[in-house]
């Protein structure tokens, strides 16, 4: 077998680690077996969760037609020129909590005409409701990404919620589809996924697990599929790690939902943190925290695997992120935080989790996409700035519909405090071209981590990357300063006779490419 040793690069990502030289933290050895995927990673698992909160969809995303701000029918320019950069495959409306409380009628018809109403979950402020359906389906259309509607089953009717389906997707002569035809719509949309509630738990109705599968199947029964149309039904899941919500839903109605949503926030609700002044202690306790995430989909999955030993039934992990206080002198209700490094970081782990775990886990929709928690995308007036975050999504496209690789890992691990979690964390796959992609974090901050890896059952020739790190734990990019963390190509690969092997600096985040 031929290889030779190949890596031609312009910057070096160790020229940005702080700690180039300071010594590797363990040996991470690893197999990757190319020849042995069976799964594919649904796009879907990159998508992405707005909700009408704080500056999200007002500011964020709609301007209105007659904005300074370069826009399409009301639509940012620039937010849908970033968001198609990195593919998102989805995007989740209207909420979150405000999903519950939506009456999607007053979001229909001309925008002068719609009542104002009372935003109570989030800062109890006026909603125009200029931004509705069809400025949503508008926003889907411009993005190229598939709409994730959630239902208001909170404080919503069942005729509600069936007349939305029929409006948005019937194509004969109906109410509902002549109601849309008047509004500026001839033909129906396509609308596969769809939300029955969200939170029931909590916000969308306090309920028990038992009382909401029975609203639930209720719901369901009237989400008809019109024409082509296939209404794919998504379940209000767990809060974390409430195991029996899981268990008593797919009981009771497992063979009726096609998906079941997983809530689960990087956060100590006893002392939030700031999003940018913070120490190694919060960064530990941050990684700590958001690794949770694996144990909480795979005992999940075990309670569905119960139920449903075939996997008909997806885990969607549909709010998932970091939530800090807010940045200073913002409104509380609003959730606007800041986004650093450790933010990617927390992002690359969880994508990787949910990458290795996508036979069960079929969608993940970040929370959220712009200006609100864990943001790929944070705006000012006519500014806009894309956080770390979003410079992970953009390093993980790759991932996007590829077959998941197994990989025999033995992680070396980061220590704080006589605390330790496994240092690296990785997912690799193989797209349809036969290239593959490995991305690994390096979660130590102080220390560059060597990998050295066996490639099983492929042959290559070439390797080239790209990382994402900067010099401080809180490094983040600003309205003056948009550039400060940015991927940049990687140049620590070399191939080996078995493999390849690699140094990933500190604190980063590296999306190798083998071909
Ligand atoms: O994303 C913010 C809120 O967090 C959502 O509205 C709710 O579903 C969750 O509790």
């Amino acid at each position: 077998m031929k290889r030779t040793i190949q890596l031609r690069v312009v910057v070096s990502c160790l020229l940005l680690g702080s700690a180039v030289l300071a010594t590797a933290a363990g040996n991470n050895r690893l197999i990757i077996n190319a020849d042995q995927g069976k799964s594919t990673i649904s796009k879907h698992i990159y998508g992405h969760f707005s909700e009408h909160l704080g500056r999200c969809i007002y500011g964020g995303i709609w301007v209105g037609e007659y904005s300074s701000i370069p826009n399409t029918r009301g639509i940012r320019n620039d937010v849908v020129e970033a968001l198609r950069k990195i593919k998102i495959p989805n995007l989740r409306w209207p909420g979150g909590c405000f999903a519950d409380t939506y009456h999607w009628m007053e979001g229909i018809g001309p925008r002068e005409k719609r009542p104002s109403i009372v935003n109570t979950n989030w800062g109890g402020v006026t909603e125009d409701n200029h931004f509705g359906t069809h400025e949503f389906m508008d926003l889907c259309e411009q993005l190229s990404c598939e709409p994730y509607i959630c239902g208001n089953l909170g404080s919503g009717s069942v005729q509600e919620m069936q007349q939305w389906v029929e409006y948005l997707t019937f194509d004969g002569k109906s109410p509902m589809a002549d109601l849309r035809r008047a509004n500026g719509r001839e033909k129906a949309w396509r609308v596969h996924f769809w939300g029955v509630g969200n939170e029931s738990w909590g916000c969308g109705g306090n309920m028990r697990p038992e009382y909401y599968a029975d609203v639930f199947k209720r719901y369901q029964t009237y989400l008809y599929n019109f024409g082509g149309n296939r209404i794919f039904k998504i379940a209000s899941g767990p809060n974390d790690d409430s195991y029996s919500w899981t268990d008593v839903l797919m009981r009771e109605a497992g063979t009726v939902l096609g998906g079941l949503g997983l809530h689960f926030y990087t956060v100590d609700w006893s002392n939030k943190g700031s999003a940018t002044q913070f120490d190694e202690r919060e960064w530990f306790k941050t990684l700590k925290k958001t690794l949770s995430m694996k144990e909480l989909v795979e005992r999940h999955s075990t309670i569905m695997d119960k139920y449903d030993p075939g996997k008909r039934v997806g885990l969607m992990v549909d709010e998932w992120g970091t939530w800090y206080d807010v940045e200073p002198g913002t409104n509380p209700g609003f959730l606007y935080q800041q986004n650093s490094l450790r933010d990617a970081l927390v992002a690359a782990i969880n994508l990787n989790i949910f990458n290795n775990h996508c036979d069960r886990v079929r969608m993940a929709c970040i929370a959220q996409m712009v200006n609100v928690l864990q943001a790929a995308i944070l705006t000012k007036d006519e500014k806009m700035v894309l956080t770390p975050t979003y410079h992970v999504y953009d390093l993980y496209q790759v991932h996007q519909d590829a077959t998941l690789l197994p990989i025999d890992f033995e992680p070396g691990v980061y220590s704080y405090n006589n605390e330790q979690i496994p240092a690296v964390n990785i997912s690799a796959s193989r797209d349809s071209r036969g290239k593959i992609h490995v991305t690994l974090c390096n979660l130590d901050p102080n220390h560059t981590n060597p990998v050295s890896v066996e490639l099983r059952g492929v042959r290559v020739s070439r390797i080239s990357g790209r990382c994402l790190t900067a010099g401080a734990l809180n490094a983040h990019n600003t309205f003056d300063q948009p550039n400060a963390v940015k991927p940049v190509e990687f140049e620590d690969a070399r191939l080996t006779a078995t493999g390849f092997e690699s140094t990933i600096p500190s604190k980063s985040v590296v999306m190798l490419e083998l071909e």
